[in-house]
């Protein structure tokens, strides 16, 4: 069918700085009406103009005005050749997994999300793949882990919760030699601090729910690649699990990645100085910081300190998630991690007495006042 959309050509916005680029997206203003804020196309379908003619757009499961922008905006901040907008972090990673075929075999950072550890460990098994979870900040240890069966390298960096980094370039060099894809989930810093496809990674996945969104009221995923083979798999998967983003939580998205420079700033400034009180307060035998945004994990002298924190604080909510304004505090082990086995989060050091925070763009007086009376009471 012949496309004559109006949206074809963008600007990719290589004269603009970054902090510039998240401001005005791909097309950035609808062109015909000039609307300034992109418009939410709530439409499922779309009129054909005549046999043969199409807009470009035939139904929103496959491609949406909205989504596409973002998607486009997301390509352009990691600089990738194409980007994907899914309804959650979850079903992004899904579709990169669904790069393995029976046989298969991937390596994984060992302190992942425990989300994406379950994929591996239900999913990927049944699909007659195998996987081995490693320290990714360890390039021997990687190199020595692969086999002749294996595909992929899938690396969170920072991981979750204690925050070990992985030299993305150096994987991705070794990707290369061993003709594998190079996979990062960059969920933490966002290409804000990190952009893994200049460093040779292949795929870049967000939970698109944390920093990318910033406002904890979207449930999103995001990818970019930098290959047309990549593009046309995500493209066909999102095409065929039906698990594109919706064109409202698209629009939510283009509207927070707006402010993205500014929030990780603030995020990064914050989770700094919180980071040094806790190093200093006698309750805290250790802080994970990665030094550089806005996530850190810290573990406490007992449990039962970990349970009387968690039900003091008072500004800052216990909750699931990460990224958002709001300081959120959060028990890995019964809560994001508890889906991977005992005996790797002890060893991991995801234990009883380990707790999570991801540092708000609230005054950080307010924050460290709260962790002081809630840790104090
Ligand atoms: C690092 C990381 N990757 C992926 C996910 C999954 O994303 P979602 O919850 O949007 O499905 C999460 C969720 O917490 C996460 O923290």
């Amino acid at each position: 069918m012949k496309s004559e959309s109006i949206y074809d050509t963008y600007d990719r916005k290589t004269n603009l700085h970054f902090d510039s680029r998240v401001v005005h997206g791909a097309l950035g203003c609808e062109p015909v009406t000039g609307a300034v804020s992109f418009p939410i196309f709530q439409t499922a379908t779309f009129r054909h103009r005549g046999f043969g003619l199409s807009t470009g757009y035939d139904y929103t499961r496959v491609q949406n005005p909205t989504r596409q922008e973002l998607e486009r905006t997301m390509a352009i901040l990691e600089n990738g050749e194409e980007g994907f907008a899914f309804s959650s972090g979850q079903a992004a990673n899904m579709a990169v997994f669904g790069l393995l075929k029976p046989g298969d075999h991937v390596l994984l950072s060992d302190d992942i999300y425990g989300g994406t550890y379950r994929i591996c460990s239900e999913f990927l098994r049944q699909a007659g793949c195998k996987f081995t979870c490693l320290d990714m900040g360890d390039p021997a240890a990687v190199e020595a882990a692969i086999r002749q069966e294996t595909r992929m390298l899938f690396v969170e960096t920072p991981t979750n919760p204690t925050m070990k980094t992985a030299d993305i370039r150096a994987l991705a060099e070794m990707a290369e030699r061993h003709g594998l894809l190079l996979a990062v989930d960059n969920t933490f810093l966002t290409p804000y601090f990190q952009k893994p496809l200049e460093l040779g990674a292949h795929i870049v996945v967000h939970s698109g729910t944390k920093y990318l969104c910033g406002h904890n009221d979207v449930v999103a995923g995001l990818a970019a690649v930098r290959r047309k083979a990549l593009a046309d798999h995500f493209r066909l998967q999102m095409k065929t699990r039906g698990n594109g983003l919706s064109p409202f939580d698209s629009w939510l998205l283009l509207r927070g990645l707006k402010t993205l420079s500014l929030r990780m700033e603030k995020h990064n400034a914050n989770a700094r100085a919180v980071a040094e009180w806790l190093k200093r307060h006698n309750r805290v035998k250790k802080v994970y910081d990665p030094g550089i945004g806005g996530m850190l994990s810290f573990e406490l002298d007992s449990e039962e300190a970990v349970h009387r924190l968690l039900s003091n604080v008072n500004m800052i909510l216990f909750a699931e998630s990460l990224g958002g304004a709001e300081t959120l505090i959060t028990y890995p082990l019964t809560q994001t991690h508890e889906s991977i086995p005992c005996e790797i989060r002890q060893r991991l050091g995801i234990n009883e007495r380990l707790v999570r925070l991801s540092v708000g763009v609230e005054d950080v007086r307010d924050i460290i006042w709260d962790l002081k009376q809630a840790l104090e009471s």
